[in-house]
C-alpha cells in the first residue's frame, strides 16, 4: 500500500481530493496544512494528519518521512495575490522545501498543483498545449512557471519523478451559482474529473521523469489542449461547463 502525503489538505481542493482517495482503500494518507483546525474534521475520522507550513524546510523534511508520493496542493490559489503577502512562501519558497524534502526521503513521485494562470497572457480564443511556451499575465502565474520548472529540475537533475498539473477554473458547479464567463467554461475542471486525473496520475507507471499535464473538464472549447493528457494518462473527462451552464452553441445541443 502506498503512502501518499497531501499538502494542503484542508483546502478547497485538498479536501475533495482526501475523500476521493480515502474511497479508493488503496492508500496510506498522511496529511498536512498549516490551518489545524481545517484538520481536524480528518483527525476526528482516524487520518494521520500534521500541522506542516511548507515555507519550513525543516518541517517538509519531517512530514516527508516514510512517504512514497507527494500530491502538493498548499498554496494561496488567488490570480490576484501578492508576491510577499501570499505568494513567496507558499508557491516559492514551499515548492522548492517539498522537492528537496521529497529527494532527501526517496520519495517516488511529486505531484505538483500549476495553474492555467502560467499561459493567461494568450488570447482567450487560443488554445494552448503543453509546448507552448509559458504566458503568465500575474505575479502568481509567474510563480506557478517557477513550480514548473522546479518540477523540472527535480526530475532530470535530482532523480525524483515529478508531475505539475495545470488546473483550470476548479469548481463545483451550482446550477443557481453566479454564471461563469466564457474563460471560466473554457477552463472549467469540476472536482470529478479532477480526481480521475489525479487517480490516473498516481496509477500510471512508466512517466517519463517530467510530465505536464492539463487539468480542464470536457468543455466544448478548451482553454487548454487535452490531447496529450489523456495520451499520458488515459484522462477522461466528463463534465462540459457550457453544457452545464445551459449555454448552446447549436439547437441540437438541447
Ligand atoms: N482553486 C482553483 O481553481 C485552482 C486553480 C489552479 C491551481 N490551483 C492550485 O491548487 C492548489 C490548491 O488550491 P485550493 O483552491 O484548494 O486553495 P485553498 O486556499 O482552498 O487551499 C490551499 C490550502 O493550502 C494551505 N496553505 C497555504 N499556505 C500554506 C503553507 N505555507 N503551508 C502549508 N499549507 C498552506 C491553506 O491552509 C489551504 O488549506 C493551490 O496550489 C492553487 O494554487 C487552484
Amino acid at each position: 500500500m502506498q503512502t501518499v502525503l497531501i499538502t494542503g489538505a484542508a483546502g478547497k481542493i485538498g479536501r475533495n481530493v482526501v475523500e476521493a482517495l480515502g474511497k479508493e482503500n488503496t492508500y496510506k494518507l498522511r496529511l498536512a496544512d498549516i490551518n489545524e483546525d481545517g484538520l481536524k474534521a480528518f483527525q476526528e475520522l482516524g487520518y494521520d494528519v500534521i500541522r506542516c507550513d511548507v515555507s519550513n524546510l525543516e518541517e517538509c523534511q519531517n512530514v516527508c518521512e516514510g512517504i512514497d508520493v507527494v500530491i502538493h496542493l498548499a498554496g494561496n490559489p488567488s490570480p490576484d495575490a501578492s508576491f510577499y503577502d501570499a505568494l513567496l512562501d507558499g508557491h516559492i519558497k514551499g515548492t522548492y522545501n517539498m522537492f528537496q524534502a521529497s529527494k532527501e526521503n526517496n520519495v517516488s513521485k511529486v505531484i505538483v498543483a500549476s495553474s492555467a494562470q502560467t499561459i493567461e497572457g494568450y488570447p482567450l480564443d487560443y488554445q494552448v498545449h503543453e509546448s507552448t511556451p509559458p504566458r503568465p499575465k500575474n505575479m502568481y502565474g509567474v510563480c506557478k512557471c517557477f513550480v514548473e520548472a522546479v518540477a523540472c529540475y527535480y526530475a532530470y537533475e535530482e532523480d525524483v519523478q515529478s508531475v505539475a498539473i495545470r488546473i483550470g477554473a476548479y469548481d463545483d458547479y451550482q446550477p443557481d451559482g453566479p454564471a461563469l464567463s466564457a474563460r471560466d467554461m473554457s477552463a472549467y475542471v469540476s472536482p470529478q474529473d479532477f480526481n480521475d486525473l489525479l487517480l490516473k496520475t498516481l496509477n500510471t507507471e512508466n512517466l517519463p521523469p517530467y510530465t505536464l499535464l492539463h487539468a480542464v473538464s470536457n468543455n466544448r472549447f478548451k482553454r487548454l489542449n487535452l490531447d496529450e493528457t489523456k495520451k499520458q494518462v488515459g484522462y477522461d473527462p466528463q463534465s462540459d461547463a457550457f453544457k452545464q451552464s445551459g449555454f448552446l452553441f447549436f439547437d441540437h445541443d438541447r
